[in-house]
């Protein structure tokens, strides 16, 4: 459903490359967790599959169609939710809500049925009517998930979607996102929470300095190290201990 084949992507003339030759497939009805160290390179490869940055060298390709070539075709299927979101700040919720939902030409009783669910799930019915500046980021980063969501997408691409959510939105988030992979969907996220990508993840990738470093599930990763944790592989292979508990 997600593939990238030998992606890299500089971001400068004489830069050093913040990806280096990545190829990931990841299938349907899978969570894919991607982790690396800050700055390893996943905001950059979660950039280059939605289609928001275009790779130096290779390809990215959504449910068969190639995001440089179909970019419409390839962005349709993607919900994303962005690590910071510069949000329209005197829009309410609902308003935001419904701006998404005209991008994406979602029907009226589609988009009612979707905002009427999430706003309860996520408990923002109360400030739905409220403009987004007066919003905790908690709040903000729901918001987002909800619109990001509204023309259902097939594929849904996370960066760091549990920051700043509360443990209950955690947990209903989780609940979403292993429901959309048994659906026969996908779900791509990067996460620093090395517990969450190891009790949810079917897959997981690991990144540092723009390559990646391991693939498989965890027990492919544990690769005879039996019993050992994502987090001491983590720091095994990254090496870099001080920034893998942030
Ligand atoms: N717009 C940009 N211009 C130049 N360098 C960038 C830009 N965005 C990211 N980088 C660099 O690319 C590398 C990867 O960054 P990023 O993809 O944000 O990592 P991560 O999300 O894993 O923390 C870092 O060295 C970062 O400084
Ligand atoms: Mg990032």
């Amino acid at each position: 459903m997600i593939r990238l084949e030998h992606v890299s992507k500089q971001y400068g003339k004489g830069k050093i490359k913040a990806l280096d030759d990545l190829t990931l497939h990841v299938e349907k009805g899978k969570v894919f967790g991607f982790i690396g160290p800050n700055g390893a390179g996943k905001t950059t490869t979660i950039k280059l599959l939605t289609g928001i940055l275009t790779p130096t060298e290779g390809k990215v390709m959504i449910g068969g169609q190639d995001m440089v070539e179909n970019p419409l075709a390839a962005k349709r299927m993607i919900g994303f939710v962005p690590d910071s979101h510069e949000m329209y700040e005197r829009l309410t919720g609902l308003e935001y809500l419904n701006f998404m939902a005209d991008i994406y030409g979602v029907d009226a009783a589609s988009r009612k049925a979707h905002i009427e669910k999430y706003l309860a799930l996520f408990e923002l019915e109360d400030a739905a009517g409220d403009q987004i500046r007066s919003y905790s980021r908690g709040m903000k980063q729901k918001l987002t998930i909800i619109g990001a969501l509204i023309h259902h997408p097939p594929v849904w691409v996370l960066d760091e979607p549990m920051v700043g959510l509360d443990p209950k939105a955690t947990h209903l988030l989780k609940e979403e996102m292993r429901r959309h992979c048994e659906a026969g969907n996908t779900v791509f996220f990067s996460t620093h929470v090395l517990d969450v990508a190891e009790k949810l993840c079917d897959e997981i990738a690991i990144i540092n300095k723009g390559k990646l470093i391991a693939e498989g599930t965890l027990e492919e990763l544990r690769s005879g190290e039996k019993g050992a944790s994502l987090e001491q592989l983590f720091l095994e292979m990254t090496g870099e201990a001080e920034e893998a508990t942030v």
